[in-house]
């Protein structure tokens, strides 16, 4: 496995079957009575937040000291960022700290690789979005909970039929879960507006589509995306309303599911808009369980970047 995760396409097929298969045994690890793993004891994380974020920086945290990490919350409010210094300066003020890992999100796209490249840093670099560009930890989670609900004994997603739907064009998870989804074998479907589809999107190794309903049926993972209104700087609907009977997943949708269908959103929701309480809510809906499993995965990279000390030790 490479030093860094930056890009879901740093992954090959073996390194993330390892990582969600180390999320399963961690998994059952915290779920007995031993909580806290003694694994990277010593060790320092930096959560090195530039964008807003519940659920990724908080589930970062937790699995960060779950494996005995020491855990250093940095949010570019309130610190001397908003002084004007520079992504150099902080990165190197956190290499004086000796920091082992860095997680990164930035508004930029591309932060996580120029402070990977930059040799800034001497730790690992992970990132935790950087854009409208990539989310790898997100696509890592996202596929742990299909593979936990959808996968065959053989324990990958070949063949495994996702729909993913709404703002792709501004979506970093869209973008990783394709690459991820594509190295573990599963048909991927992008499906919306043609003003929220990326340009060259024709290239991605996934299925496009404009019509919700035809793909609905034959859907086993349906991800709904959230309209990212705050990288919007113009019109790409004619009205809330029109997107909604356009894209959303409202209650008579969800039902035209497979019973056996799952309902995913990386979250956070605009109930009403991407998606109606009911299916937020309903039996289908493993949007929950996606946090959880954020954690366990979180962890595996951690302790996988990390080198922590092997499973069958710590479970000892
Ligand atoms: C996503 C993100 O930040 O890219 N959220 C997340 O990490 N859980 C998706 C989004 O903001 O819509």
């Amino acid at each position: 496995m490479k030093r860094h995760l930056l890009s879901a396409s740093d992954l090959s097929y073996e390194d993330a079957v390892l990582i969600l298969d180390t999320a399963e045994e961690l998994a059952k690890l915290v779920d007995g009575p031993v909580k806290k793993l003694p694994t990277l004891r010593g060790r320092t994380v930096v959560n090195l937040f530039y964008e807003d974020s519940t659920r990724t920086r908080i589930s970062f945290e937790a699995a960060a000291k779950r494996l005995s990490a020491d855990v250093i919350n940095f949010t570019a409010k309130g610190s001397s960022v908003s002084k004007g210094e520079s992504l150099k300066d902080t990165a190197l003020t956190l290499q004086a700290m000796g920091a082992d890992a860095v997680i990164v999100r930035h508004s930029a796209s591309g932060a996580a690789h120029q402070l990977a490249a930059s040799g800034w840093i001497a730790g690992s670099v992970i990132n935790a979005g950087d854009g409208t560009h990539e989310h790898p930890s997100q696509a890592l989670l996202d596929a742990f909970t299909m593979r936990r609900h959808l996968r065959d004994s053989k324990g990958d997603l070949a063949g495994v039929r996702v729909t993913i739907v709404g703002d792709v064009l501004h979506s970093r998870v869209a973008r990783s879960n394709v690459l991820l989804l594509a190295t573990l074998g599963a048909e991927v479907t992008l499906v919306a507006p043609p003003t929220l589809m990326p340009f060259g999107v024709e290239q991605w190794p996934c299925e496009i589509s404009y019509d919700l309903d035809r793909v609905l049926p034959r859907t086993e993972a349906l991800m709904m995306l959230r309209v990212q209104g705050e990288r919007m700087n113009n019109a790409f609907f004619p009205s809330m309303r029109e997107y909604s009977r356009g894209y959303g997943l409202d209650d008579k949708r969800a039902s035209a599911l497979s019973p056996e269908a799952i309902v995913m959103h990386p979250g956070p929701m605009n109930r009403g808009l991407e998606i109606s309480a009911g299916a937020a809510d309903g039996l289908r809906s493993v949007i929950v369980e996606q946090v959880a499993n954020g954690v366990s995965v979180r962890m595996a990279i951690l302790y996988l970047l990390l080198g922590g000390a092997s499973i069958e030790e710590v479970s000892l």
